[in-house]
């Protein structure tokens, strides 16, 4: 039995307790939310074993009760930073949601920390394991494919949920809309690029969202829709696009991959993908239909990729392997977001050099 303790257990929290009461031969031994609502939640979601769980007041105690062989953080953004202060360095496999922090500076300061950590530090950036994602990352990175030019990534979706105590309707709180949501677009645009990127340049402003809110009588200062191009050092250049008052959208997200042979686009939820050569032309195009994974056996909200990276993480403990989506992928994703929030306030395009420092251009 491999035991789990859960950092966190809100709307992402419950997802990785589904997720793991979905796999054989792990346990959850122990949790801490100061959160009652989030607590009686956490205790719904582990049912039958909820009274075998012990519940904890800080992320400390749980770790000095040596419960548990891997935590998984979930926590608001701005607290990232401390709760892996209480973690690095103890005997432990840790899963942290995206994003690791809240800035560079603070992705940095966690970074420094790990040099001491022994064991698997994993970042929860799980988009690349949606199954539609999964197989275009796979067409993509064929042979036949060609080499890789542009990247587009459309997001257009509802607005943010609530959260608890609306940690998520403020910058300071979550780094900036192009940090908190876009990090996993910026990561699979590093992905598929296989490259670091160099500067980035964005548009963007909170035009509908939050703003007949107000909590402690400041009002959200979210943006709500953006266009971000990011230049990568090997001539890939991407660009996102994303709309957070498109609730009358056929796709949430639309990947476009453009090489010098071949396109692909990956359309989600339909799970459809289609692929085209520049010598068969539009006649040529291919649609297929992203094969369901079938170990999949809890979907969460986003569409079983927490299951299966949490089974990509159990494999890695049990071989001694290392994350597959590590500390750098956790950083460089910050980066271009936050480079990108800088853009966006400056209307200048942003440098990053090669250690993720972000310089006005
Ligand atoms: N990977 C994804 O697709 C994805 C999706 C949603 C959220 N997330 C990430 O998951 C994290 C949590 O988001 P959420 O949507 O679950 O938010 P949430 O507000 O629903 O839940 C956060 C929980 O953390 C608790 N908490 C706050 N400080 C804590 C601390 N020091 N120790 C323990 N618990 C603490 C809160 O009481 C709350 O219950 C965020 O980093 C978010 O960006 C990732």
């Amino acid at each position: 039995m491999l035991r789990y303790g859960m950092i966190g257990t809100g709307m992402m929290g419950s997802e990785h307790i589904l997720s793991l009461r979905n796999i054989d031969n792990v346990e959850i031994t122990a949790v801490v939310d100061p959160s009652e609502i989030s607590l009686s939640l956490a205790k719904a979601m582990l049912g039958d074993k909820s009274e075998r769980v012990q519940y904890f007041k800080t992320t400390k105690e749980l770790v000095d009760s040596n419960l548990c062989d891997v935590v998984v953080v979930v926590t608001p953004n701005m607290t990232h930073e401390d709760v892996m202060e209480e973690l690095l360095g103890r005997d432990i496999h840790i899963l942290v949601e995206k994003p690791l922090s809240v800035s560079v500076e603070s992705c940095r300061r966690i970074l420094d920390r790990a040099k001491a950590h022994k064991k698997i530090l994993w970042v929860g950036l799980e988009y690349r394991y949606m199954p539609a994602i999964n197989q275009g990352l796979k067409i993509i990175n064929s042979e036949d494919f060609g080499s890789t030019k542009m990247i587009s990534i459309t997001e257009h979706r509802y607005p943010f949920l609530p959260k608890v105590n609306d940690w998520n309707r403020f910058e300071k709180n979550t780094g900036g809309t192009l940090v908190e949501k876009c990090c996993h677009f910026f990561d699979l645009m590093a992905l598929i690029s296989k490259s670091e990127p160099t500067k980035v340049y964005a548009t963007g402003a909170q035009d509908v969202n939050h703003l007949d809110e107000s909590y402690n009588g400041l009002v959200p200062d979210i943006l709500d829709n953006a266009y971000v191009l990011v230049d990568f050092e090997n001539g890939v250049r991407a660009c996102l696009d994303l709309c957070m008052f498109a609730e009358g959208s056929k796709d949430e997200q639309q990947i476009s991959v453009v090489s010098d042979k071949s396109k692909i686009e990956i359309k989600i939820p339909s799970n459809l993908i289609f692929l085209g050569d520049r010598k068969t032309g539009q006649k040529g195009v291919k649609t297929l239909e992203a094969e369901p994974d079938t170990r999949i056996k809890y979907q969460g909200f986003h569409h079983g990729s927490t299951f299966l990276e949490h089974l990509d993480l159990i494999e890695a403990i049990e071989t001694g392997s290392y994350a597959k989506v590590d500390l750098l992928s956790g950083i460089r994703s910050v980066a271009i977001g936050a480079a990108a929030e800088l853009s966006v306030k400056t209307g200048k395009a942003v440098g990053i050099d090669k250690d993720y420092n972000l310089s006005i251009l």
